[in-house]
């Protein structure tokens, strides 16, 4: 495996995604909290930083297990850390050196810059430059602006690059991640799906041995995934939990349930509607629903797995970028992220936890899924928040918004799906506003409800852009809904991007 130390940046998860799309196998730690190398370490990759080099609190690393001992490939911060405290010198820039930049000069004999074309592009974003390089540390590649945008350490298998391999614009970036990990340190390109599946199976049986588990089901693509992974390894000592907390969509409940049982797992559909609904009555405060929603659905899930006797586990379909731990640059110590899917139920039910995709990025999830024979449907499903519809509806929710806000999302998804731009847009949904206005319908005045159609394009819902849908689109949407829905009397579309708006509204 390949081992990326973290030292903040932003990119440093694509680093990871960029080498595991190599079908290579690597973890992501923090600058000051790895594990021990040991022989399964082929080789290191530092990240890059929001931090300068020249900042008194430099994250700097012990790398004396590491740095010569390895092929080691410090990019951009790392490719800074190891000039300026090795002999070097790096200056802040006169401009900040940011964007595409070609590389005017490759050393193409070096194994690094194997099949990269002259002049290739590449993706800089640093503030600092690295003015002079210690004594035996070779330039093996430069920019019109940037002379050591890249180096070879002497004698040691220690090389760094000052652009961004990982980033889409640097256009034969994986090539060279390919020959740093591959030609330089000789990592096979064997992990698959098929053996991720295969040794995760293993595990999991070794794991579990003769134990229950239980895990819940949303009808999201992580839980399905642990689901049929986990019934592949313990068959029926699996039993899954599928709770209708009548916050989802329309007819997903049994829809869902329905193929979940044609994928032969072992689910019991919790019908507890009523309940949500008598907590949340007259709840308007986002995050109180979100908190009765949370609280509900842990004790609900709670009384079903205890009609299961002796269960000793509970399965959670949390992915990497979950359990990552995040770099604080401020301070040497580092911060786990406290996120899970279901936050509190492990706390509440004193079982032992496992998560048999908590080494997945998402894309790996769905390839995962692909490869265990789950459908296309299930595994392209957009994202769906937890609280569901309860935070669809401003103000109080009450079993009437929500069939009201059930029809008009399942016109606008059907519609989606029908104009072939599902698949186009990361996330959409339907928003029921607190807001009456006037309308006409024949002869009639109406005094009826607004709702928000919202469609927007993300990769990790950390920042979004509202969809350019097509306008007969959205006139073809407009009407069904008006027409259709009692109770609703006008649509607006959201055209508002994250930040400063939030994809959902409460
Ligand atoms: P925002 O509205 O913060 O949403 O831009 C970002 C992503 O997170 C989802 N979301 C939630 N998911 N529980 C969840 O499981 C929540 O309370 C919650 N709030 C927002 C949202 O749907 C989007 O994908």
């Amino acid at each position: 495996k390949i081992l990326i130390l973290d030292f903040g940046s932003q990119y440093t998860q694509l680093i990871g995604r960029r080498v595991r799309e190599l079908n290579i196998y690597c973890e992501i730690h923090p600058f000051n909290h790895f594990p021990a190398i040991d022989e399964t370490v082929k080789g290191v990759i530092l990240s890059g930083s929001p931090s300068s080099v020249r900042d008194e609190n430099a994250p700097i690393p012990d790398l004396s297990a590491i740095k010569g001992k390895m092929p080691l490939l410090g990019v951009c911060y790392g490719a800074q850390y190891l000039a300026h405290f090795f002999g070097g010198e790096v200056l802040p820039s006169d401009s900040r050196e940011y964007g595409r930049a070609h590389l005017g000069y490759i050393d193409q004999e070096n194994e690094l810059f194997k099949h990269l074309t002259l002049n290739t592009q590449v993706w800089m974003s640093h503030g600092d430059t690295i003015e002079r390089l210690p004594e035996n540390y070779k330039v093996i590649a430069s920019t019109g602006d940037v002379k050591n945008a890249a180096y070879k350490i002497g004698g040691e298998d220690t090389w760094a690059i000052q652009f961004h391999p990982e980033v889409y614009h640097t256009t034969e970036g994986t090539q060279l991640l390919k020959n740093f990990a591959v030609g330089i340190c000789g990592c096979k390109q064997d992990w698959t799906p098929a053996s991720f599946i295969e040794t995760t199976v293993t595990q999991l049986k070794e794991k579990i041995g003769n134990d229950k588990v239980v895990l819940g089901l949303s009808g999201g693509v992580d839980s399905t995934v642990a689901g049929v992974l986990l019934n592949r390894a313990i068959g029926d000592k699996l039993t899954c939990i599928f709770v209708d907390n009548g916050l989802l969509r329309k007819n997903e409940f049994e829809a869902v349930l329905d193929s979940y049982k044609g994928m032969g797992l072992n689910v019991i559909g919790v019908n507890a509607k009523d309940r949500f609904y008598k907590d949340l009555a007259g709840v308007t405060d986002p995050e109180q629903k979100r908190k009765i929603i949370g609280r509900d659905f842990i004790e609900v899930f709670d009384v079903e797995a205890h009609k299961i006797q002796d269960v000793k586990w509970l399965g959670q379909g949390t992915i990497y970028p979950d359990v990552i731990e995040s770099v604080s640059v401020n301070g040497p110590s580092a911060t786990i992220k406290s996120h899970h899917n279901v936050g509190g139920l492990p706390e509440k039910m004193n079982l032992k936890v496992v998560e048999p995709l908590n080494l997945l990025f998402k894309d790996e999830v769905r390839r995962v899924g692909k490869a265990l024979g789950i459908k296309d449907e299930l595994l392209g499903r957009h994202p769906f928040p937890g609280p569901g519809l309860g935070i669809r509806i401003l103000s109080d929710v009450t079993a009437e918004k929500v069939r009201i806000l059930q029809e008009a999302d399942y016109i606008f998804i059907n519609g989606l799906k029908e104009w072939g731009l599902y698949d186009d847009v990361w996330q959409a949904g339907v928003m029921l506003l607190p807001v009456q206005s006037v309308g006409v319908m024949g002869d009639e005045r109406t005094y009826e409800n607004v709702v928000a159609l919202r469609a927007v394009m993300s990769t990790d819902g950390m920042t979004a852009d509202w969809v350019h849908l097509p306008y007969e689109f959205l006139a073809k949407m407009s009407n069904e809904i008006i027409n259709k829905v009692r109770g609703i009397n006008r649509v607006v579309y959201d055209i508002s991007s994250k930040p400063p708006a939030t994809i959902e509204w409460e």
